[in-house]
């Protein structure tokens, strides 16, 4: 039976085991070999020892960096330091040989940009095992918080009709042939014709059929793929992200922050109970700060902060010299070196940014009585900027048709969405975390583009 290199390393010597993986690398002398072998179950390896009068050198020439291979032998104590247990081989079977010189993962490039290219492979390096493994274990824990919390996961449509941000920014849906699509007598595209029978696209956000699902079950959250067609080539922006988004009947802004905070501590705890050994080879590797950084974020308490005041600290740090490459002023959406200079270097701590002007954010949330701000509340994080929106919800039928009309936006797809208010309205808020935002924050990794297995970002669709 398969036992994973994680399990072997764990077990005490003495045992006939075999040893099933990929090899890192090959080095020894005339008599002896040394095989480190991973087999994704664990940054660590396990060094298989080959007495080279024991096994063929034909065999033992295939074993080359990338090869798969099944060891077998006794599980002895390890006499090198590095690990407690290694393999003392008897036998050596190559499974899936590796040509050395057409392997795509050559010791001379490793960088991130080339890897990146080769994202097929990339999974087979220790850096992107360590992302990949902590990308799932942090999706458990996803699971896990709210489902102790008692919240109901709803799975919210990926094709949808409206524009939950109005934002403009979604990816249509369409089966109408693009080189012949039917008219209407407008001269538009007709889409009475089109699969749906009316235009369709991938969801931006399901928070508002989320909020369908609070208003009914209490709590609730979703995860899952969202999609955005915003032309944004920054290392912090991807055409397709997961979101999870709690959504919290008779919740205020009040709790929802309270909700964020102990949600986003909960997860970065998480990973460094669970994935340390993971969190420390990105650590020792690239970014020494990293660990810190994790503890830091679990001791602190956020800053919460109303957008003014936060303008009113930029525009001082700007008397005061500071360059910023955009200009700040009352109502402007804040660019990423705005929010950072918050958080990295005026608190040196996460800050929740709350009641923006209403003009810079979506039609749903609650309005303020000064007429210019809303509930909104966005978290902001060192290194990243945003890392959730949320808000709590404009719950007056009058006041969320008065800004629908304002924004001019199209009512008949959200006539469903405003029986929300009509029948039985009540307060509730929530949020969304950017799931490849959290990574980024929790493996220090630089590029979004590196915390998901296949990116998705303008013009890069491969595999
Ligand atoms: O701030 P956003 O646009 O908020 C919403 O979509 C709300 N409907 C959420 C809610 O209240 N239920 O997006 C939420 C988060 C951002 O804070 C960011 O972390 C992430 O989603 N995000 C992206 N991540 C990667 N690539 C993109 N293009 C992203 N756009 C947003
Ligand atoms: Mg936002």
């Amino acid at each position: 039976m398969k036992i994973r290199v994680k399990d072997l390393l764990g077990m005490k010597p003495g045992q006939d085991v075999q040893a099933k993986g990929w090899v890192r690398t090959k080095r020894g002398n005339k008599e002896i070999a040394f095989i480190a072998l991973n087999d994704g179950s664990t940054i660590n390896n396990i060094q298989i020892v080959v007495d080279k009068t024991r096994i063929e050198d034909s065999v033992l020439a295939k074993v080359t960096t990338g090869a798969c291979i099944c060891a077998s032998g006794k599980l002895v104590e390890s006499v090198g330091s590095g690990q407690a247990v290694e393999i003392q081989a008897d036998s050596i079977e190559v499974l899936g040989e590796c040509d050395p010189m057409r392997y795509p993962l050559q010791k001379k490039d490793t960088s991130f940009e080339y890897l990146r290219t080769v994202a097929h492979m990339r999974p087979r390096t220790n850096t992107f095992g360590a992302i990949l493994r902590l990308r799932s274990q942090m999706a458990f824990a996803i699971h896990n918080y709210f489902h102790s919390k008692g919240f109901v996961y709803l799975n919210t449509p990926l094709i949808t009709a409206s524009d939950c941000e109005g934002a403009g920014q979604m990816f249509q849906v369409t089966t109408l042939d693009l080189n012949n699509v039917p008219k209407n007598k407008k001269g538009e595209p007709d889409y009475a014709k089109d699969f749906f029978g009316r235009m369709t696209s991938l969801t931006v956000s399901g928070q508002l059929e989320g909020e369908l699902g609070a208003t009914a079950l209490g709590n609730i959250y979703t995860f899952g793929p969202t999609f955005r067609a915003e032309n944004s080539n920054t290392p912090r922006h991807l055409a397709e992200f997961w979101m999870i988004e709690p959504e919290m009947a008779f919740y205020d802004i009040k709790d929802n922050m309270d909700l964020a905070e102990d949600f986003i501590k909960h997860l970065v705890k998480y990973a460094l109970d669970n994935c340390y050994d993971d969190i420390k080879f990105l650590n020792d590797r690239y970014d020494d700060t990293l660990i810190d950084r994790l503890k830091g974020v679990i001791d602190t308490e956020f800053v919460r902060l109303p957008y003014t005041e936060g303008i009113k600290i930029l525009e001082k740090a700007i008397a005061d010299g500071h360059q910023f490459e955009y200009p700040v002023s009352w109502g402007v959406d804040l660019q990423s070196e705005h929010e950072r200079f918050l958080v990295e270097e005026h608190f040196k701590k996460p800050v929740i940014l709350t009641d923006y002007p209403k003009e810079i954010k979506a039609f749903y949330m609650k309005q303020n009585e000064d007429g210019k701000t809303v509930r909104a509340m966005d978290v902001l994080f060192p290194k990243i900027g945003e890392i959730i929106g949320g808000s709590e919800r404009e719950a007056s039928i009058e006041k969320l048709d008065e800004r629908i009309n304002e924004l001019k936006m199209s009512r008949k797809n959200l006539e469903w969405y405003l029986d929300t208010r009509r029948f039985g309205s009540c307060p509730h808020s929530g949020f969304g975390l950017g799931f490849e935002r959290l990574l980024l924050f929790i493996t220090g990794m630089q590029n979004i583009r590196d915390v998901i297995p296949f990116p998705r970002t303008p013009k890069n669709a491969e595999y």
